[in-house]
């Protein structure tokens, strides 16, 4: 997503080095959606994508409309016409015959998931999507698409900053041996310990400018909040991104819930760190020390809440 969309600007030269290290040291699944720059991201990653069909698990998203009047705004669309429209144009600016996952990437309130994965399903009928996924979707709306066919994935942002997920979709799906794809699992960077002031930190047009954890007075108290990971990073010889995303790892695990995250870099140099990552075991002492972490966050994980599975839980 940011190397097309979202957090500034990108060296796309960067960019493609990055895919291509990533594959390297034995990534396979790439993350894209449709919406992530008006279908930038998905033109761009088609290339590599093309050149390595094989190799990968290639997943894009449906199902957020943007607005290029207004780029802040997100509308939602679930009906069946426009989701088989949204599939055909991300598999022509993918040039690929089909894809291996495909999200709903928002649930529109006024169409029932039922309906929804319905229609999605008829796109693995036809061959054109290997295996269903959803984003931001709550327990109960997961059991009741996972009723009409399975689904693979669910993809919702899950880190040591963002913890509503377990309340509700993370048991469910562990209870339905639905995979889990944690976003942002560096809290889309913050836990890197790389800001404490976005609205200076940041480039005029990055999302983060607008989420309201990383603005302001939250940002100043969320940094004083990452003493413990810095604590535990340098105990161990380690990057405060790594200490979060071995602790994704491990709670995923405590819930029985296969988890595959998905860290976004557009720099070669850090792919190695953030998969070496899931080497890394914290101790019970570690996880412990990081346990209240999330509950004493300032400010919400997503400039508009209403878009979260937590508005519907
Ligand atoms: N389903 C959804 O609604 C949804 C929402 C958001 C994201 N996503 C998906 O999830 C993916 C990951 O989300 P995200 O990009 O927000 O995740 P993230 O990994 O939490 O944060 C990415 C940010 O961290 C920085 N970063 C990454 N590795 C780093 C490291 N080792 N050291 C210091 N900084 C580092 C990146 O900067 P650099 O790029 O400069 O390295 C970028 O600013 C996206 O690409 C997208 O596919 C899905």
């Amino acid at each position: 997503m940011g190397m097309s969309f979202a957090y500034g600007p990108t060296d796309q030269r960067s960019a493609r080095a990055t895919l291509e290290h990533a594959l390297e040291l034995g990534v396979t699944f790439y993350d894209t959606a449709d919406m992530y720059g008006f279908g930038d991201n998905e033109r761009f990653l088609a290339p590599f994508v093309q050149a390595h069909r094989d190799e990968l698990v290639l997943a894009t998203k449906f199902g957020i409309v943007l607005d290029r009047d207004d780029p802040s705004a997100r509308g939602v669309r679930n009906d069946p016409g426009y989701l088989r429209q949204c599939l055909e144009g991300s598999l022509t600016r993918l040039g690929v015959d089909s894809v291996d996952l495909y999200y709903l990437h928002r649930k529109d309130p006024a169409v029932p998931i039922e309906d929804t994965v319905a229609a999605m399903a008829e796109l693995v009928r036809e061959g054109k999507v290997r295996h269903l996924g959803l984003s931001e979707v709550t327990g109960d709306e997961l059991r009741a698409a996972h009723a009409v066919h399975p689904i693979a994935a669910v993809q919702s942002e899950w880190s040591l900053f963002s913890r509503d997920v377990e309340r509700s979709v993370v048991p469910a799906a562990a209870e339905l041996g639905v995979a889990f794809v944690p976003y942002s699992p560096l809290g889309r960077g913050f836990l890197t310990g790389a800001f404490s002031d976005a609205g200076s930190e940041l480039s005029e047009g990055d999302y983060r400018r607008t989420v309201p954890r990383f603005t302001g007075d939250h940002a100043r108290e969320n940094a004083g909040l990452l003493e413990p990971l810095r604590r535990i990073a340098e105990q161990r010889g380690v990057t405060l991104g790594q200490v979060a995303l071995a602790w994704v790892h491990q709670r995923a695990a405590a819930h029985g819930l296969p988890v595959v995250p998905i860290p976004g870099t557009r720099r070669p140099e850090r792919v190695a760190e953030n998969t070496a990552a899931a080497r890394l075991e914290l101790t019970a002492g570690e996880l412990a020390a990081l346990e209240p972490i999330a509950a004493r966050v300032a400010g919400d994980r997503a400039a508009d809440m209403s878009l979260t599975s937590a508005a519907r839980e």
